[in-house]
């Protein structure tokens, strides 16, 4: 009897290993996802992003090396970072060799950052250090503001919206002084394009959810990060009032450095500029 609890024992250690192996195992299988948007000859000029979100230093599988290798065929117009780097100050220093080799891939405009929840538990000069220290790597860190760039002579505003789900979105503020350009979004958490219906964007890009990070049978857990996810949404490109945005899976992870049935992600937006090109077809018409 004895020997045969012992076994029963042994045989469920080995399947909680290898469950938690495997999921482990899973945080390395990055995904490459190339998304589309109006991607025809009518759409041009096209716009080229590397979206990355949610690094979440503390618990990251890919390292700086791993992540150029897969990144450094890529000619990409901007880079654009959706937050939660991280959530300890002393994974600042773990930042910069991301940071560098970001820079290796030489953005034609740039490379712009909104903060997420977790990097808003850095407080004061600790929260100071971490924009800081995005910003000395030439990381432009957005708290409800505009930059405009210029492509072939198309304006391209982008939008960076502070957090909505620690309250720091400001909308107004975010857009004010904005002029007619295709209007891009950076935000972490996707849940404000539910309070979006009176400002226009052309696409938004956001992180936030982990795309559940554990999802079996289903992301039970994430019921409480809103309404977005009672709807569904949790990651992909998806449609609100009739306008495009995209929630990205992240590429580290929260809590336990494990994933089930969600993939790390790196995503490649390319984008056809069309608003700027059905306005100007309409002011030839
Ligand atoms: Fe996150």
């Amino acid at each position: 009897m004895k020997l045969l609890l012992i076994t029963a024992l042994l045989i469920i250690i080995i399947i909680i290993v290898y469950f938690f192996k495997k999921a482990y195992l899973n945080t390395k299988d990055i995904a490459i996802n190339k998304i589309e948007i109006n991607q025809t000859e009518m759409h041009q000029p096209t716009l080229k992003i590397l979206h990355l979100s949610d690094l979440h230093l503390e618990n990251i599988s890919i390292t700086p090396d791993e992540l150029y290798g897969k990144l450094k065929d890529e000619s990409v117009d901007l880079i654009a970072l959706t937050g939660d780097f991280l959530d300890r100050k002393r994974s600042i220093p773990k930042l910069i060799p991301y940071l560098e080799i970001l820079n290796q891939l030489h953005p034609t405009y740039g490379m712009f950052a909104v903060l997420g929840n977790h990097d808003y538990v850095l407080k004061g000069k600790n929260l100071n250090e971490l924009t800081q220290t995005l910003e000395q790597y030439n990381c432009k860190v957005m708290r409800n503001e505009t930059r405009e760039i210029f492509i072939q002579g198309t304006r391209i505003n982008i939008i960076g919206i502070d957090d909505f789900s620690t309250k720091r979105s400001n909308l107004e503020m975010s857009y004010k002084g904005l002029k007619e350009g295709y209007n891009l979004v950076l935000t972490h958490d996707p849940n404000l394009v539910l309070h979006m219906k009176n400002y226009h964007f052309d696409y938004l890009l956001a992180g936030h959810f982990h795309g559940g990070q554990i999802c079996y049978p289903k992301a039970y857990h994430l019921v409480k990060m809103g309404k977005l996810v009672r709807m569904n949404m949790i990651k992909g490109l998806q449609r609100h009032d009739d306008k495009p945005f995209y929630i990205s899976e992240g590429l580290g992870q929260t809590g336990v450095n494990i994933r089930v049935g969600s993939r790390p992600e790196i995503t490649i937006h390319e984008i056809g500029l069309s608003k700027i090109i059905s306005d100007e077809i309409r002011s030839v018409i």
